[in-house]
């Protein structure tokens, strides 16, 4: 796909397939990548769309911090610069959820349905904002191979770290490519985050919870007081699965996407 201009970037993206709109949307510190899976897989039942944030994979930087509202509204934007008008299932993973969180609040009417994976709606607690502002420093002072070092091992289930070295080098080379300068604006970003839960506890949207049983940077247990805040919503834990457990368990994810997405009406515009 061409790139496509937005306010102050220019917006990499992939977009797979026809009907209903599925947005995906990457955490920290990947890019579209991850999703490639997906877009391989759900092509087939439904229009798949998968931006790079600003400043990651392929996407210019931009001026602006990396607030979740600032990366919400680059992914709203990008749905009207596609010209796509009927309501979105977005799928967020990680900082993923936090941005389609983010969404539901800004524009509630464009979004058909939420699936969170591998994420949380509280903000940070006082001790992560200071573990983000030691982040912070020790990319400034270091760059960011400290960070992808001391991250890479807890973003796997510890058996996949271990008997996977396809996959580990997959994503060691997904967080290699993403600059110093967007790790630290990711980092700011996240540490600024609002508590959405309240929000989340009223927006009445279908939604699947879906998180890795082994996931060791957001506990299932977090994801199970979520799916308590969430009237209605459907809770998933895949089994051999850590954070990225799009990645590592893939057809078991794209099986549960595909079952939830069914149940979201689509009408063709
Ligand atoms: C992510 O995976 O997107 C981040 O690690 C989430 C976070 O640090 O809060």
């Amino acid at each position: 796909m061409p790139d496509i201009q937005l306010s102050d970037f220019s917006l990499a993206y992939e977009q797979h397939g026809s009907g209903l709109p599925l947005l995906f949307i990457h955490g920290y510190p990947l890019h579209r990548f991850l999703w490639e899976p997906q877009w391989t897989d759900l092509s087939t039942a439904a229009q798949v769309i998968v931006p790079d944030l600003r400043g990651h994979g392929g996407s210019g930087p931009g001026e602006a911090p990396h607030s979740m509202e600032v990366l919400a509204k680059d992914c709203l934007d990008l749905l009207t610069a596609l010209n796509v008008a009927s309501p979105v299932v977005v799928c967020g993973l990680s900082m993923g959820g936090y941005i389609v969180m983010e969404m539901q609040r800004i524009d509630p009417q464009r979004i058909a349905g939420l699936i969170l994976a591998a994420t949380r709606s509280s903000a940070d607690s006082p001790e992560g904002k200071a573990n983000r502002d030691k982040s912070i420093q020790l990319a400034q002072e270091q760059g960011s191979s400290p960070i992808i070092e001391s991250m890479l091992p807890r973003l796997l289930a510890p058996r996949n770290f271990a008997t996977r070295p396809d996959l580990v080098n997959r994503v060691k080379q997904i967080m290699a490519s993403i600059s110093t300068s967007t790790i630290i604006k990711d980092l700011q970003g996240m540490k600024e985050r609002q508590d959405l839960t309240k929000l989340l506890a009223t927006s009445q949207k279908p939604t699947l919870i879906i998180h890795g049983a082994d996931d060791q940077i957001v506990p299932l247990t977090e994801a199970h007081v979520l799916s308590q805040t969430i009237p209605g919503a459907h809770f998933i834990a895949l089994p051999d699965a850590g954070h990225l457990l799009n990645l590592e368990q893939p057809d078991q994810f794209n099986l549960a996407v595909r079952q939830f997405i069914k149940s979201i009406p689509y009408e063709q515009t």
